[in-house]
Order: C-alpha cells, then structure tokens, then sequence
C-alpha cells in the first residue's frame, strides 16, 4: 500500500489474503501481549470510538496494518461483552474517500437516538504546490461523520466540517473531535493549533448532531504547548475535567518527561462559559502513554484507555518492529476521586482473570510469571524496592518514587528508556500490572501511574518491603 493513496475495503481484503504468513510471525512472538489489546500485525495508535451500546463495548483504534511503522490510516475494530474477552473484528473504515483520502485519523462514538453517531477526522494532505509548511497550508482537516447501529456497518460518510469553517486564526491542525451533551444541544470539542502556534480545544455547538457552529474556545493566558490532540471533557464526583494531549512543552520539569504529554485540567466554572483552568496533571508518569479517551459504562464508571506508545519518539524505541507489529493498549482504567484527588486502578473485570499465588516468597526466590498483577500494601517509611526481570527497578529516592532501568541503551530490556519519577512524600502501596512487554503501576492507590514497555530476556520478581504486606496473582 502506498502512504498517499486511497485504499478501500477490498485492497485491504486482498492483502489480508495475501499476507498469512506475516500474521503468523506476529502470532507467534514471545513479546506479545497475553491481556492488552495490540494489533494482528503492523501498528495500533489512539483508541477510538470507545463506547457501550446494545449490550457490548466496541473499542476502534488507529490501525495500519501494513507495516509496523503506523503510515496509513485505518480504524480497526475489537468488540467484547465483559472488557476481559475480545473479539478480533474487521477494520471498519478506510482511507477511500476524498475527505479522509490521507488518513481516517482519532474521532469518537456518540450514542443517541438507537445508533452510535462516530466523529472523526479526515486528513488530507495536498501536494499541489511546492511552498506548503504542512502546518498553516498544504493540510484538510475535516471533521467527518458516520453512523452505525451495530457498531459492524457503517452509513455512508459525510463530511460536516473543513478548514474554511474553523476560525480564521487557526492553523491547519485540527482534529479530534469528541461530543458533550448539554440540556442546551450537543456541542463538539475539537483539538488544535493557532497560527501563533498556541494549542487550544474549539467548541462547536448543534441542534442536531449535523449542522454545527462555532462556539468559542478552550485555552491557557500563555501558550501551553503548540498542539493540543484529543481532547475529552467529563466530571468524576464533583470535579470536572478537560483532558488533553499536548504536543511542545518544553524546559524545566518537561526536559525530564516524555517528548509530549498527557494530562487533564480541573475546570473551575463552566467549560462552555466562563471558566478557569488549574495546572495541568499528567494522567501517566511513564515513558509510554499518549491519547487516551474516555467514556461512561451504563453502571456509570468512567473508563479510560489510553495508546501505551509515544509518538515521534527517538529516545526510545520497541524491538517488535523486527518482528512487524507495534505498540498497544493501557489495560482500562477506571477514574474515581479519592480524598479530592482524581485516581485510576485497572477495571474490577480484571479480578475475573486473577489466581491469587499463595507460595508468594517461592516466587520471589525462584523464576517468575510473565503475566501477573502485584500489590504492596503499608509500605512504611518508603522502604520499597522492586525489581522486574533484572533490569526494571521500582524504588524511592530523594523524595521521588522512580521507575528506571539499569541498562539504557537500545539494545537492552529498557530499548533506550532511562527514568521517570514524581516527587511524593509518601509511597503507601503499589499494584503492578505486568504482561510479556508491558508494566503499570499504580502508586498509592492510583494517584500516581506509571506505564512502560519493556522487552525482558528472563522473567524474574524481586520485591523488598519490610513489613509491607505482598499479594501476588497470577493473570490467566
Ligand atoms: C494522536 C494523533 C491524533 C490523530 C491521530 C492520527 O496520537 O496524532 O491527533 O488524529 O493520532 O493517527
């Protein structure tokens, strides 16, 4: 497939039978994920579309099949009853039209009215004149809509928005889009650039889901960043949170941080009116996490999934390019406030997978799982210290926790990644969440999380925590 042409249903048909072959390979990698979701073959990005209808979770996501190096765009598409068992389906929409010829990039599901109304962005790039920049001209953003009443097939597309309707002081980056309803009508929540080079969220406003105008815009008094990507607006308890990944933070603190990041303000007023913004949290302090969305379970949880992969990244890499796939998903999450502070633990459907170990010490002492959730609990004084398959060390230093690796250079179980820490008076407990090639762990019950991947060459635990109490499961 080449990066700047069309490719429709049946181009990918043909050349999914062509390429068995290449799903084996991918299949029968050690570093696969036994329990996050990653892709057949090539590259998966953002989460898309995420939503609960008719009985079962559809969870799309950005998906170039072809290679693992992510060029071309497509939604791919799992859908699961419980969150724990997934069902591989078919890619749902392809860069065949064009309004989204260059690829069909991140959007949402909305469901309303009996269907799921998807949002998502139509990239064009043009190639007409030589003097483009890509950032203010030679780009189309448009916002394109399509509707589903199985999450299977899909209306025909329909293009609701393009530059000409976003304001005149905005560059060529917008994209995104993600719904709000209010008593008031729908309103739409787009990520992108201004020409000064400034992120912000705009605000669209519809009757009807179709038709929509511009209603203002969600920004910092001084630029924070050049790009704002995905934005998602919700409120846990009585906090109400505008989530954003943000593209260009630099100095200071950031040096020490991902090359773009992912966090949330806190609202103070309303999103849509008067509003103040708080400082803005990161939702991960890892080295891979970028793009998450969010949507609300009929129960009522705020489940967020995030792409456990960093873009444009060259400090660190993932070895399973040699084998032709990349990247995956955080395990879902869900957010809860605790003692006025917005946390994160992975979804109670996981208990459903876990066997409690009971030979803990055994473990600890011998060869390890490579799939396994671990919790410490009153940890006292910060006296903890883990250790993950030789090279991943978990542990408290000068007021920091960290997670770093002991070799860092591209070749080793880190593939390049070094340290990452937030400054905390207190460690009260861990859960690790570890598969094949990837780690989470939540720090005091989720205030703090931390997600890498790691690509070991042995699978050992060590863990020392006086006093401390250790469970262990194994994830089946
Ligand atoms: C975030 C992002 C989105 C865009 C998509 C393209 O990772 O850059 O802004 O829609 O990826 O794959």
């Amino acid at each position: 497939m080449k990066k700047y042409e069309k490719v429709f249903q049946k181009d990918y048909e043909t050349w999914y039978g062509e390429n068995e072959a290449y799903r084996k390979q991918v299949a029968e990698d050690p570093d696969r994920l036994a329990f996050h979701l990653m892709p057949e073959t090539g590259w998966m990005n953002d989460p898309n579309g995420l939503c609960q209808f008719k009985g079962e979770y559809h969870i799309y996501y950005q998906y170039p099949p072809f290679e693992p190096t992510g060029e071309l765009k497509l939604w791919g598409h799992y859908k699961t009853k419980d969150l724990v068992t997934y069902e591989q389906c078919q890619p749902v929409l392809f860069p065949d039209s064009d309004e989204d010829a260059h690829g069909v990039y991140s959007g949402s599901a909305f469901c309303e009215n009996g269907k799921i109304n998807f949002f998502y962005t139509g990239n064009v790039k043009l190639f007409d004149r030589p003097d483009y920049d890509y950032i203010n001209s030679g780009r189309v953003s448009n916002t394109m809509y399509v509707t589903s009443e199985d999450g299977m097939h899909f209306s025909p597309k329909k293009c609701l928005m393009t530059n000409s309707d976003y304001p005149a002081d905005i560059s060529a980056h917008v994209r995104d889009p993600k719904i709000i309803k209010r008593e008031d009508g729908y309103y739409m929540v787009l990520g992108a650039r201004d020409k000064e080079s400034k992120g912000l969220v705009l605000v669209y406003r519809s009757d009807d889901l179709t038709n929509w105008k511009y209603h203002g815009r969600i920004t910092t008094e001084n630029a924070f960043g050049y790009m704002w990507e995905c934005p998602d607006y919700f409120k846990i308890g009585d906090k109400k949170l505008l989530s954003t990944s943000v593209q260009g933070l630099e100095g200071g603190i950031w040096e020490d941080r991902n090359v773009y990041q992912s966090g949330y303000f806190e609202i103070e007023g309303d999103i849509l009116g008067e509003y103040k913004l708080s400082e803005y949290h990161l939702w991960d302090y890892g080295f891979d996490y970028y793009a998450p969305q969010s949507f609300e379970t009929e129960d009522g949880r705020r489940i967020h999934i995030s792409w456990m992969g960093m873009p444009d990244c060259e400090e660190y890499s993932n070895p399973t390019i040699q084998t032709g796939w990349q990247h995956c998903f955080t395990f879902p999450r869900e957010i809860f406030e605790k003692d006025g502070k917005i946390c994160q633990r992975p979804i109670r459907e996981l208990e459903e997978k876990k066997h409690l170990v009971s030979d803990v010490k055994g473990m600890l002492a011998g060869e390890g799982y490579p799939v396994y959730e671990m919790t410490i609990s009153d940890i006292t004084k910060n006296r903890f210290k883990v250790i993950l398959s030789e090279k991943l060390i978990l542990d408290y230093a000068d007021g920091k926790f960290r997670m770093h690796f002991t070799d860092q250079d591209k070749t080793s179980v880190s593939s390049g990644r070094s340290m990452r820490y937030v400054e905390v008076e207190e460690v009260e407990n861990l859960k690790i969440l570890a598969d094949t090639s990837s780690v989470e762990v939540f720090v005091n019950d989720g205030e703090y999380v931390f997600s890498t991947r790691y690509y070991p060459e042995v699978y050992k635990l060590q863990a020392e925590a006086v006093g401390a109490q250790i469970t262990l499961s194994e994830i089946m």
